[in-house]
């Protein structure tokens, strides 16, 4: 793995540009994007930057369960948000909360088959879940449906009006889909992300931390402020 430290988001937002700015001269022509906090940054550098992503394709990690792509808190309407509206891909592919969970898992992981990810962009839980993918999750699991951790639960509530009202399923391309992907970029801040952070890097690979896996990723680069590296 190798880590760039930085100084806040700020700078990790140029750190991550610059590895999506080399993926593209690579000829990537398949992004694999993450929603929450984290990414927002390197959004933000894409967005006012030149890139030209109409001739790519985006394929998301997840989605809640039971929201439809027009709820504020939907998935898709983050990245239209904070993306797809400024910077349009010519396919940008998420997760459909509204679709039933045999159809929607079975059709996103042709969907990843077809469109293989060059550069996968991650955030990572502060119980060292990735995607959606918590505690516990088998390793060689495709797009699955997953039950939200009491954890995950609690530290995306401050996005909802209420607790009550976060949803409790999610929709998320497993540890093997995302494994798939030839570079993979994860980034991280805060002290609350130093423990998943160190657990990711130095600890044992295990399911119960769903980040480690990616110590068996040929090509991943981490990001992350001080606070977050702080356990290391
Ligand atoms: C959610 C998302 C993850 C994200 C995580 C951390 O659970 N499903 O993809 O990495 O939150 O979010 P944040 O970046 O806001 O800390």
């Amino acid at each position: 793995m190798k880590i760039i430290k930085v100084k806040d988001q700020i700078e990790g937002g140029r750190e991550g540009f610059k590895v999506f700015k080399d993926a593209l001269a690579d000829g990537a022509n398949v992004f694999g994007l993450a929603t929450g906090s984290t990414p927002i940054s390197v959004y933000d550098e894409l967005t006012n930057s030149d890139v030209d992503f109409s001739e790519k394709t985006s394929i998301n990690l997840d989605e809640y369960k039971g929201l439809s792509g027009d709820h504020p808190q939907s998935y898709r309407y983050f990245m239209n948000e904070h993306l797809f509206n400024k910077k349009p891909f010519k396919m940008s592919y998420v997760p459909d909360g509204m679709a039933d969970a045999a159809t929607e898992t079975a059709r996103y992981e042709k969907i990843i088959a077809d469109n293989p990810v060059y550069l996968q962009l991650l955030g990572l839980g502060q119980n060292g879940h990735i995607g959606f993918n918590e505690p516990g999750t088998p390793f060689e699991m495709g797009t699955h449906e997953v039950a939200l951790t009491e954890s995950t639960i609690q530290a995306n509530a401050r996005f909802f009006a209420s607790e009550a009202e976060v949803p409790h399923f999610a929709y998320s391309m497993g540890i093997a889909s995302i494994m798939k992907a030839k570079e993979i970029l994860i980034i991280a801040y805060g002290a609350a992300k130093a423990d998943a952070v160190a657990a990711m890097i130095e600890g044992p690979v295990t399911e119960s931390v769903p980040a480690s896996a990616l110590q068996q990723h040929a090509n991943v680069i981490v990001i992350v402020d001080e606070a977050a590296a702080s356990k290391l």
